[in-house]
């Protein structure tokens, strides 16, 4: 698969290193040419760079991956508005989340998925890979005592969905079927509560009983 990446950062890092490993086309796009060539030598495996518009441009797959405040001018700058981004599957893994608070910066207004679907002209949209620290997508595999790690996905687009499910899968990770975009505000919420545990140094697993359990009899 050709995959563009918008972001030169930790989830950039390791989710592309992930994907080149796998075998994929990758073009790293940052704001920041010779930080996208720096990651681009880092990954290896044949991976390019350059601007956030011709990262746009390059895949049937495209990641978004800088902070949250950086969304807006990301997508400006690699054109989406005009339609760079039109066709392509577009995951978002963002997290607008209040420093020290975890609550979302997007409360009371639609979601980060949302806001970049009404900003990226025709980009069929993805969340995912947004419920875990760096330090996990870089497993290899990201597999624990109970088995591979789920990744939930949230999508409209049934085509889109199935290209970033395999991509899940060439992790050695599990996708799970979060529903429709409209969803995906769920999933950013459900983060922000977990890294409310996470960075609090408690074990939110356990409060996970096994599906079985919830089942009725
Ligand atoms: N790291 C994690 O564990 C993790 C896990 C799940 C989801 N996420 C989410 O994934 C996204 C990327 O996180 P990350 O950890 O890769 O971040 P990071 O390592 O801090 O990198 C941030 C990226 O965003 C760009 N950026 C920052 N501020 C910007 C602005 N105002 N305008 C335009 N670009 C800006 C940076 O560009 P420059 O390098 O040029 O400054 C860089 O490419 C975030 O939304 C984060 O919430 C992170």
């Amino acid at each position: 698969m050709r995959i563009g990446v918008l972001g030169t950062g930790r989830m950039a890092d390791a989710l592309g290193t992930q994907w080149a490993r796998a075998g994929h086309d990758l073009f790293i796009g940052g704001r920041s040419r010779p930080k996208a060539q720096a990651l681009a030598a880092r990954i290896g495996h044949g991976a390019r760079a350059g601007s956030l518009r011709e990262a746009a441009g390059f895949g049937e797959v495209t990641l978004l991956a800088v902070a949250y405040e950086g969304v807006e001018a990301t997508l400006e700058a690699a054109g989406a508005a005009e339609g760079t981004l039109s066709g392509r599957a577009l995951i978002d893994c963002t997290n607008a989340i209040v420093p020290g608070r975890f609550t979302l910066a997007t409360d009371g207004g639609p979601g980060m998925a949302e806001r970049i679907a009404a900003r990226a002209v025709g980009a069929r949209v993805v969340k995912g890979f947004c419920h875990c620290a760096d330090a996990v997508w870089r497993m290899t595999p990201p597999v624990f005592a109970d088995g591979p790690l789920a990744v939930p996905l949230c999508g409209d687009d049934e085509e889109a969905l199935e290209a970033v499910r395999a991509l899940v899968r060439d992790m050695g990770c599990v996708p799970l079927d979060g529903g429709g975009l409209e969803r995906a505000r769920l999933l950013e919420s459900t983060v922000a509560f977990l890294l409310g545990f996470w960075f609090g140094g408690m074990e939110p697993r356990a409060a996970l009983p096994p599906l079985a359990a919830q089942s009725p009899a």
